[in-house]
């Protein structure tokens, strides 16, 4: 057998250093990692709006035109690039126009899918879209259309992006907005296989292409996808859109983790080992389903013209308990910030056909980046995660070769290793997670022909796998500095902590 030297050096460095070896090849770095990669989602669900975003401007909570300033500040620094609203299923039960105008004169609604709580719609498109321009982020809008129709999902679109001379204008003007916004991504529904209106794909597909036709100031139109593993869904949208390709721009594709099952999702907090890797495992499942998926689209869009659409993703847990069964809040530990890490490698990987990615839900539900309680505020292990990763906002993937060893529990095995790499402005940055919680990991980047002057780190980690921020305390997870060697050759040899994400960048 020929022994090459690059196999001799992997050989001698799995020897010398561990079980892990990455290899990058920047040379054929090419696929622009979106920056929407690193969006949220923000429905009127618990207390993600009222409480989390929105106070009103009478709060003795800081808070600038009712925008709390504690969660404008933070989302800013975790450089949120854009925002989804205002479902979720709730999208497909609201009416746009009971969102505009004074507010006192704003009829109510009840949120029928979460908790039947009086919706007062004190919070609607001007505060959605004034709320976006604070924190820089893009809006993405969902219209009703399991109980919506065409011609409000079209109003709705001309009220908010035309600059003619027509009555959605006028009304806009007059509820004092001149200038039209600039919202780009406009989503046709959601789950209209469920919450969305139960539909079949062939009648969804009919009813996408009637909405769509009528949304000609949607740029790009983001038709519903599938849940999961339902791949028909995936083929049927994509087959019945091959004769109208200009009226889809986007495919949605909804995942969460559950660890268990629907009705017993598990604790958020509370719990061990087996669970730990069982959740870790489901989330590597994104892989796969983002594999199959693009599969079938490669069929009909080889050319990769349609963006997959990962709008809503994260780990969905029990309540915590004594709180609102409607209102999904859960609390968020390290084994979270393990998910985001791993979400958002995967996400990386294939960025040549997922555009856009939304975790669900920014504030107050599901896993969450902030937490609030009255004026207090809790910033996540989930919230470090994507500070962290915001070097690879509009960077360039660079695709890797990673051997990882093994991190086993009870004869089943998961790659101890996830991770990702990118480039820009001239600095290479990995970000890895170690997905096992007992011990480190020895890993060696190499990069062929590559020079680096420099190398730093920083880490997420805790002593135990269930550590959590809660309010008032210290936090117990957050973002440190990591040490790293200085390069040599090309490579850099590190010590991965136990459960942990990390980011190194070299220059
Ligand atoms: O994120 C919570 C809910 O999960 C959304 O409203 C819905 O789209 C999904 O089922």
């Amino acid at each position: 057998m020929k022994l090459t030297l690059a196999f001799l050096f992997v050989i001698s460095t799995s020897i010398l250093y561990g079980q892990t070896t990455i290899t990058l090849f920047p040379d054929q770095a090419e696929t622009k990692i979106n920056k929407e990669i690193y969006g949220h989602f923000a429905e009127h669900l618990g207390r993600c709006i009222y409480g989390g975003i929105y106070v009103g401007e009478n709060s003795d909570i800081p808070n600038t035109r009712g925008f709390r300033d504690d969660v404008t500040g933070a989302l800013i620094d975790m450089k949120i690039p854009l925002l989804r609203w205002p479902g979720g299923c709730f999208a497909d039960t609201y009416n746009w126009k009971d969102g505009i105008g004074p507010r006192e004169e704003r009829p109510s609604m009840v949120n029928v899918h979460w908790g039947n709580v009086t919706e007062d719609n004190s919070f609607g498109t001007h505060e959605f879209l004034e709320f976006c321009e604070l924190i820089n982020a893009e809006p993405y809008i969902n219209v009703n259309v399991g109980s919506g129709t065409v011609r409000e999902a079209s109003e709705w679109i001309e009220y908010v992006t035309s600059s003619n001379i027509s009555p959605m204008t006028d009304l806009r003007k007059k509820n004092g907005r001149e200038e039209p916004w600039e919202v780009k991504y406009w989503g046709i529904g959601n789950e209209n296989w469920g919450c969305g209106g139960n539909m079949t794909p062939e009648y969804y597909a009919d009813v996408y292409r009637n909405f769509a036709s009528y949304a000609g100031g949607a740029e790009y139109k983001i038709a519903c996808g599938a849940s999961d593993f339902d791949y028909n869904w995936t083929d049927v949208l994509m087959s019945k859109m091959q004769s109208k390709k200009n009226l889809m721009q986007g495919l949605s594709l909804h995942y969460y983790t559950v660890t268990h099952d629907w009705a017993k999702k598990g604790s958020a907090t509370d719990f061990d080992e087996e669970e730990w890797f069982t959740t870790l495992s489901k989330t590597l499942l994104m892989d796969e389903l983002i594999q199959k998926h693009s599969t079938i689209m490669d069929k009909y869009d080889p050319e990769k013209r349609v963006g997959l659409i990962v709008d809503e993703w994260g780990n969905w847990f029990d309540v915590e308990p004594g709180t609102n069964p409607g209102f999904l809040y859960q609390q968020n530990t390290l084994r979270d910030a393990l998910v985001a890490g791993i979400n958002l490698n995967i996400f990386n990987n294939h960025a040549d056909r997922v555009k856009m990615s939304n975790i669900a839900q920014t504030i107050n539900v599901l896993q969450s980046v902030i937490l609030t309680k009255d004026d207090e505020m809790v910033l996540t292990p989930t919230y470090y995660v994507f500070k962290m990763y915001s070097v690879h906002q509009d960077a360039t993937l660079i695709p890797a070769n990673i051997k990882s060893g093994k991190y086993e529990i009870e004869g089943k095995s998961i790659p101890t290793i996830n991770a990702s790499a990118s480039s820009k402005n001239g600095v290479v940055s990995i970000t890895l997670c170690n997905l096992d919680p007992n011990k480190s990991e020895n890993i060696v980047i190499s990069v062929p022909q590559g020079e680096f002057a420099s190398a730093s780190g920083q880490v997420i980690t805790a002593e135990n796998m269930n550590d959590f921020n809660d309010f008032g305390e210290r936090e117990s997870v957050s973002l440190m500095e990591f040490n790293v060697p200085k390069p040599k050759d090309g490579k850099l040899a590190i010590e991965l902590p136990s459960k942990s994400v990390v980011l190194i960048q070299m220059k």
